[in-house]
């Protein structure tokens, strides 16, 4: 299988998420779209993947769905967020992604993120400070963001069952039955 992870990332958050992905699934390879825009026609099957600033996917991912929505339409998909805010989940797939994409979607979910804010630029931490004091107020206590492993591999093997549904084979060598992968 010819898995295509594309993703946009600011921090890194999305860009870890996207290299567990790609460990989890075999023939997937992740492209940071900042670096290069590859072409959704060339694999059978594509994830999309993008940390949040203020509600927003990142701008490499808007500008690729509207590049290739055409070819994207038809493929085997999946969505995934990084995120500091999990209660915003589902308001930022809906204000980002039509209903249409993502009910076409075998997955659209946010996949935890990180956030450091000795990292922040002094501006950053400022706006996030006025837009989210919720979110500054959680990780002064010391809850902080992260990504969440278990919720990435699950979303590798719920997609691979999507796109990819093993089949029960008789292995005459060992006399049982065998799990088997691979389109006919
Ligand atoms: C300026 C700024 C704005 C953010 N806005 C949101 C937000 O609106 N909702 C949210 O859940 N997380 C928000 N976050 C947290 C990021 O989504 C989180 O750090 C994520 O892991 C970033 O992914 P990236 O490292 O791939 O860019 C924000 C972070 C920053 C620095």
């Amino acid at each position: 299988m010819n898995i295509l992870i594309a993703y946009a990332t600011r921090t890194g958050s999305t860009a870890r998420a996207a290299r567990l992905l790609e460990s989890e699934l075999p023939g997937a390879v992740a492209v940071d779209l900042s670096q290069s825009t590859p072409d959704p026609t060339d694999f059978d099957a594509v994830i999309l993947g993008s940390g949040i600033r203020f509600g927003r996917i990142e701008k490499p991912l808007r500008a690729f769905l509207e590049r290739h929505w055409e070819a994207l339409r038809d493929k085997d998909k999946a969505v995934f967020l990084c995120n500091a805010i999990p209660e915003e989940e589902r308001k930022i797939l809906r204000s980002n992604f039509s209903i249409r994409f993502r009910n076409d979607c075998v997955l659209a979910e946010s996949l935890g993120g990180e956030l450091d804010l000795g990292a922040l630029s002094k501006k950053d931490r400022l706006l996030l400070k006025a837009a989210k004091p919720q979110l500054i107020e959680r990780i002064r206590e010391g809850l902080l963001p992260a990504l969440d492993t278990d919720k990435i591999k699950a979303f590798a093997q719920t997609f691979l069952d999507a796109i990819d549904p093993p089949k029960l084979v008789y292995d005459r060598r060992t006399r049982r039955l065998v799990e088997v992968r691979g389109r006919a």
